[in-house]
């Protein structure tokens, strides 16, 4: 068989298969934020659902849920890519993202923050704990509630890098 020598820069690509989450939040002095995080993955599901992402330390979004223990994760659908980008491209303590993208949303059940409207579905979570590494944090949350619609597994979205983006295809 042939293969090809993946650059080591590159070689993370080959795992990464990651749901695409928006991570819901609310700041310590009162803002909603949300910032779409694709590296993602099931922690454990015993004795309930647990789940991590890694986080980059200077995001809006470590800060907020460090500081309020709590976060929604909620899966964007294709037709919501537009706003993905969007809400990626700018940190939550500049802008109000809900407010200036015109996000419609509706109150996460268990934890203080807004779930977009029209995602596939979502997760509650209370934080457990996080682990720094280098630029990074892997935060480690606890699911308190989830809601999805029934073919929530065939609207999410995983990505890979800016030009492999897929949506899971025939189950088996
Ligand atoms: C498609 C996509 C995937 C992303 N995946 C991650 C990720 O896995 N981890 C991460 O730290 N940032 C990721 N980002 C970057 C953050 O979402 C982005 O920097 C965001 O603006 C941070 O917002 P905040 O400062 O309000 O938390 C991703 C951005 C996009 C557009």
């Amino acid at each position: 068989m042939d293969y090809d020598d993946v650059p080591l820069s590159r070689a993370y690509e080959l795992v990464a298969g990651g749901c695409l989450i928006w991570v819901c939040t609310r700041s310590a002095d009162g803002r909603y934020d949300l910032a779409p995080i694709a590296w993602s993955c099931p922690l454990d599901y015993e004795p309930s659902s647990r789940l991590l992402f890694v986080c980059d330390k200077k995001h809006a979004t470590l800060e907020n849920l460090r500081s309020s223990g709590a976060f929604a994760v909620a899966l964007p659908t294709r037709e919501q890519m537009g706003l993905v980008e969007k809400t990626g491209s700018v940190s939550g303590r500049e802008r109000d993202k809900y407010r200036d993208f015109g996000i419609a949303a509706e109150r996460a059940r268990k934890v203080d923050a807004l779930v977009p409207e029209g995602v596939a579905a979502w997760l509650e979570c209370r934080l457990l704990r996080t682990v720094e590494e280098g630029s990074v944090a892997v935060v480690m949350g606890e699911v308190l509630a989830a809601r999805a619609r029934s073919e929530a597994w065939k609207e999410r979205l995983h990505y890979v890098s800016e030009s492999l983006r897929y949506r899971p295809g025939q189950a088996f």
